[in-house]
């Protein structure tokens, strides 16, 4: 298996992840919403300017030193101790090789021992059957289904 990691994101790292990113249908509960992804280095530079933020750290999934997915831990709260995982590999090329549960085993650590949280969630629209099942196998346990979404938790 290839050398996986999280590296804290830089913008370089931010305009390499999107230059050669794919828009996931799985993700949309609306697939009016959904359009193929075009690469624009100030709507990156954007993005990643409006990602940093004290309750949130946002990761490059690096393989071989390249970044291939983006992983965040958002909406961290220092007082309840706990923070939401999002996920989203760069295209179909890196999806369905193992590398997405490496990624989340990885920020529940960094979670967990780096920033002292006891408790990550996640949650996915209904349909995203692959997301549902790397939580579950990561350990994070289902909670509820609402509005479209199904929820879930690890507990450290
Ligand atoms: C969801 C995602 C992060 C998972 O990462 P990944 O690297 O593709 O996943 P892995 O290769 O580590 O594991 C995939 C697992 O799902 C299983 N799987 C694949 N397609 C599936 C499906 N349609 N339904 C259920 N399970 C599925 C695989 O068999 C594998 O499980 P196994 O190891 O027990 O055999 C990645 O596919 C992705 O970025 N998808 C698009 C964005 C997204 O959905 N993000 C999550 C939003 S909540």
């Amino acid at each position: 298996m290839e050398d996986i990691s999280l590296r804290v994101m830089t913008r370089e790292l931010c305009r390499e992840l999107y230059s050669g990113w794919e828009n996931d249908p799985a993700i949309y509960m609306d697939m009016d919403k959904f359009a193929p992804y075009r690469y624009d280095e100030a709507a990156v530079d954007r993005y990643f300017d409006a990602r940093q933020e004290p309750s949130r750290v946002l990761f490059a999934i690096m393989r071989d030193g390249k970044p291939i997915g983006e992983l965040q831990l958002k909406g961290i709260d220092r007082e309840s101790r706990e923070c939401t995982l999002s996920i989203h590999m760069q295209n179909d090329a890196v999806k369905g090789r193992g590398y997405g549960t490496i990624a989340e085993k990885l920020a529940l650590k960094y979670a967990f021992d780096t920033l002292g949280m006891t408790a990550v969630n996640a949650d996915t629209v209904l349909k995203n059957t692959r997301s549902q099942h790397v939580l579950e196998k990561v350990g994070f346990k289902y909670l509820e289904e609402k509005d479209g979404f199904k929820y879930y938790r690890f507990t450290h």
